[in-house]
């Protein structure tokens, strides 16, 4: 945590709060939309610049976020929450009247990770669910039980960037003939089990874990859908900020605001040159936490935050 304790009585430590309050640039009066409350760290932060007329709406796929949500800030009257992806934030009829701000904290919060039975963790032996909303889609057990090799193979190294990926799909499948996988500690084992020993730090099962969990949770096209929702949401000097966790989200918000703030390169052979106007403009480079915040909460490690902000004549 790099400011104002917030979030620190949650067990959950906002990452570069100090950056997303200063890239939000929170509008006494506005409305804003925290998409990943988490425990609502961010959230606490925003709420506390805004005035009887500012607005902050919360979501969050996972029940528990929501049912902390509605605990700590149900009865603020500034405040609207709702249960779901941020990717539906367009279909949200509060977020009509257009948005003066939008925060996507991406991945998974610490207590998600802490609780051994939501099954996101290779250290805590837990059932092998890792949903972040546990009542919709498939859980991953479910998902490794009747995917075929070449599947699970294909998401461990599209979303894992396992090098080892065939290898480790071969032997799950091997490994559920016998018996199934239900158990988080089985999965990392069998991983264990399969790759060779390096002198990496990292647990064997870090990158398929985290595979799974991004496949299971539709991680990436949530974020896709999600980025063009709050950009049609986002009023004319409205920000956007986001934070990833790893190089496959961080790429497409990149290209996300790119492709909105920049000219595509001129094609020569295409005869007209098709008109642009930008709509967004990136706010300073991408930020990354510093070695004190780093050192306090080891989720900073990974994290980059990129603000952009819509284009337009504000009204
Ligand atoms: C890193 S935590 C957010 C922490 C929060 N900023 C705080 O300070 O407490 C990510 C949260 O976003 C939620 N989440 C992830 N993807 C989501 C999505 N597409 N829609 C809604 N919530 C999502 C997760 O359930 C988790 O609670």
């Amino acid at each position: 945590m790099t400011a104002g304790g917030a979030g620190a009585s949650s067990g959950h430590l906002p990452v570069l709060y100090a950056q997303v309050m200063d890239g939000l640039a929170v509008k006494a009066e506005g409305t804003y939309l925290d998409g990943t409350f988490g425990r609502g760290g961010h959230a606490r932060g925003v709420l506390a610049q805004l005035g009887p007329g500012g607005r902050l709406l919360l979501m969050d796929k996972d029940p528990e976020a929501i049912a902390v949500a509605e605990r700590e800030f149900g009865a603020d009257p500034r405040v609207a929450i709702r249960r779901g992806s941020f990717a539906d934030l367009a279909h949200w009829d509060a977020t009509d009247g257009g948005l003066d701000g939008v925060l996507f904290d991406l991945g998974v919060s610490s207590p998600q990770l802490d609780v051994a039975e939501r099954g996101f963790s290779f250290g805590r032996d837990g059932p092998l669910d890792m949903r972040m909303d546990p009542d919709t889609g498939e859980s991953a057990a479910q998902w490794l039980a009747r995917a075929n090799e070449r599947e699970i193979a294909d998401v461990l190294f599209l979303y894992g960037e396992e090098r080892q990926s065939r290898r480790i799909a071969r032997a799950i499948v091997a490994r559920r003939a016998e018996t199934p996988l239900l158990r988080t500690a089985q999965l990392a084992d069998l991983i264990a089990s399969v790759l060779p020993r390096g002198d990496s730090k990292i647990h064997p099962a870090t990158r398929s874990f985290q595979a799974i969990r991004i496949f299971i949770n539709r991680e990436l096209a949530d974020l896709e859908t999600g980025l063009d929702a709050a950009h049609a949401r986002l009023k004319p000097g409205g920000r956007l900020a986001v934070i990833s966790f790893h190089s496959l989200e961080d790429r497409i918000v990149k290209q996300f605001i790119a492709r909105h703030a920049k000219a595509p390169p001129v094609n020569r052979r295409m005869p007209v040159v098709p008109d642009f106007t930008p709509t967004l403009a990136a706010v300073g480079d991408a930020r990354k936490g510093d070695a004190d915040e780093i050192a306090s909460n080891p989720r900073a490690r990974s994290a980059v935050l990129r603000i952009a902000e819509k284009l337009g004549e504000v009204a």
